[in-house]
């Protein structure tokens, strides 16, 4: 065998946003030995694009909200399929998990008596989340990372992993390479904790960064970890449409949560056309009690465009096709309105939205202060991910844990804005902490040389080949994602996608890659393939099985909910032959305590 240098760890963290960084913290913080790997550089992890806040029922600024309205919100957001342990888990423990962040460093907003702000989202009842301005995930990754760099952990940046690496049916580290020299490296670890983020470079548009290739979740289901909700795709309502460059870049929730209107090319505020029945008691029918309420008046009702981001986005996407949309094919996002409101509105605006007036500034030469803004859904997260056991996230391999958006089950059939960042911190601590358990209960697994050299002869194959290039696959699947397996889907253009995804995998180990491996972008590009292709083929193939429209997953074909599919979540595991076995499995069952404290919420 050739010579790869070699690392050991008693827990090994791959991804270094925050779910990464928060088990990282938990793992060292027990006592063991902690390595933690990134695909980039340490501070640029998509974290930083949850930009409104962390939700957590603190009730610092309305005192009627508690765990058990979190815990209601967050199961009825997800359309009764996320698993309610942990949804129970995460509401009850994200605000320690805030306070705690801000015990380790990070400035929040505050209220006038110096208690940490709390702003107004999408599907939360009461005002929850947690913010710094518009730069809430920036300021947890700093704090994290601060905290983390003194407790001795062992960062390695611009890190691959290729493969996860098993002795028997035991997890035993992973083989990766540094994408600065091209050299492979060993990494053995007793556990290993996936928190590698989503998959929202298989889709054209989207707010993720170019990391976010679904590699965790496809190193589990290759490694015999099963996938669980993959149909489950969330469109952000709000990126940018224009100009073509920046396409896709986020535009904040918390515009919305700060008063921000959505209007059609003829002056409407089109949200109020079609407000859902199990939310027209939560949410104003008039523009008046809309603001109050973003005022903080307790007894007003939510303004419509705060509903929940997958019926936005199609109201959205209903209004362009009907033309009705904006000149580059979005809507418009108006916050300067509130000047009517508000004295000093500029200055109130830049304050709330620092990030979004200079993102519209330098990107589009549009001041938010004076004009609308031009918005459209894009890809933001993935409900779905690895099937986790909620208490400990550990996934059917033992000591593969994953935790952050490549895992499933908090959020269901849709996730919350806001519960995104508390669920890193409430289930990053979570797997840390159970990581470090199980390192200490067990001995540093065996390595099987087969495994690395199989997977490094792999790798480097095609430096041997001439041919077409790894770039034109990746487009390829990307604009097909986007149009056949989108916001709105049908039977026909899914099959279509399967057909692609089944035409592409047949042309990877044709690819050729040129030049030498010292950071050869187009050698990235196709280490990605393997993993967009295995995430791209879990939601298509979920979504065609799945017949009803559900939180983030919608069929024209079936466009209705259905009692029959509420009773079920969706498995991809990989079969014996090697083909993606997709089924049906039950949801876990809500307690007779869950279901009341879901009644009393309604
Ligand atoms: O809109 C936002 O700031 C995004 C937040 C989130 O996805 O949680």
């Amino acid at each position: 065998m050739a010579e790869y240098q070699t690392f050991e760890h008693d827990v090994l963290i791959v991804g270094a946003g925050g779910a990464g960084l928060r088990a990282a913290v938990e793992a060292s913080a027990a006592g063991v030995k902690v390595g933690v790997l990134s695909k980039s550089l340490l501070g640029k992890a998509h974290t930083v694009m949850a930009e409104g806040g962390m939700a957590a029922a603190m009730a610092n600024v309305d005192d009627r909200d508690s765990w058990r309205v979190h815990f209601a919100d967050t199961m009825r957001g997800g359309q009764y399929l996320n698993n309610p342990r942990m949804a129970e888990l995460h509401a009850r423990e994200a605000p320690d998990r805030v306070r705690e962040l801000e015990a380790w460093g990070a400035i929040f907003d505050r209220t006038k008596d110096g208690k940490i702000l709390q702003r107004n989202f999408g599907g939360h009842r009461y005002p929850r989340l947690a913010h710094v301005g518009d730069r809430t995930g920036l300021e947890m990754i700093r704090t994290l990372q601060d905290h983390g760099i003194h407790q001795g952990i062992d960062f390695h940046m611009e890190v691959t992993v290729l493969t996860l690496l098993k002795d028997a049916d035991r997890i035993a580290g992973v083989l990766a390479y540094d994408r600065e020299r091209g050299r492979f490296k060993i990494y053995r670890a007793k556990a290993v904790v996936l928190a590698t983020g989503g998959i929202g470079r298989a889709y054209e548009i989207t707010s993720n960064s170019w990391e976010y290739t679904g590699d965790g979740q496809a190193l589990a289901y290759e490694a015999g970890a099963e996938l669980l909700d993959m149909e489950f795709v969330q469109f952000h309502p709000t990126g940018m449409v224009w100009p073509p460059s920046v396409k896709g870049i986020l535009v904040t929730e918390g515009v919305r949560g700060e008063g921000g209107v959505l209007r059609n090319n003829k002056g409407e505020r089109f949200m109020f056309k079609d407000i859902p029945d199990n939310y027209k008691s939560s949410t104003a029918d008039n523009e008046e009690e809309g603001w109050r309420y973003v005022t903080g008046d307790k007894s007003a009702r939510r303004p419509p465009e705060l509903l929940t981001r997958d019926h936005v986005a199609r109201c959205i996407v209903r209004e362009v096709r009907e033309g009705r949309g904006s000149p580059h094919g979005g809507v418009f996002l108006d916050i300067s309105w509130i000047k009517e409101k508000v004295s000093n509105a500029p200055e109130h605006i830049k304050k709330k939205l620092p990030s979004m007036y200079h993102q519209f500034k330098q990107l589009g030469d549009i001041d938010i202060t004076s004009e609308a803004m031009e918005v459209g859904p894009t890809t933001h997260y993935v409900m779905g991910g690895v099937r986790v056991e909620g208490d400990s996230q550990m996934s059917c391999v033992p000591g593969l844990f994953a935790a952050g958006e490549c895992a499933a089950g908090l959020h269901g059939a849709n996730r919350l804005g806001g519960n995104s960042l508390s669920d890193l911190l409430v289930f990053g601590k979570r797997a840390g902490e159970f990581a470090a358990k199980y390192a200490k209960s067990n001995s540093m697994p065996k390595l099987d040389n087969s495994q690395v050299e199989a997977a490094s002869r792999a790798a480097v194959a095609p430096f041997e080949r001439t041919g077409e290039g790894p770039y034109h696959l990746q487009q390829e699947l990307q604009k097909f994602m986007q149009k056949l397996v989108g916001i709105v889907r049908v039977e026909t253009e899914m099959s279509e996608a399967l057909d692609l995804i089944d035409g592409l995998k047949k042309r990877v180990p044709k690819v050729a890659v040129y030049g030498n491996r010292e950071y050869n972008a187009g050698w990235h590009t196709y280490m990605d393939l393997p993993s967009l292709l295995t995430v791209s083929e879990a939601v298509t193939r979920a979504a065609l099985l799945r017949k009803e429209s559900r939180g983030g997953h919608f069929r024209d074909d079936f466009p209705d909910k259905s009692g029959e599919w509420a009773k079920y979540n969706i498995r991809i595991r990989k079969g014996a032959d090697g083909s993606m076995d997709v089924e049906k499995v039950p949801v876990v069952p809500m307690t007779e305590e869950y279901k009341q404290i879901v009644e009393e919420n309604k």
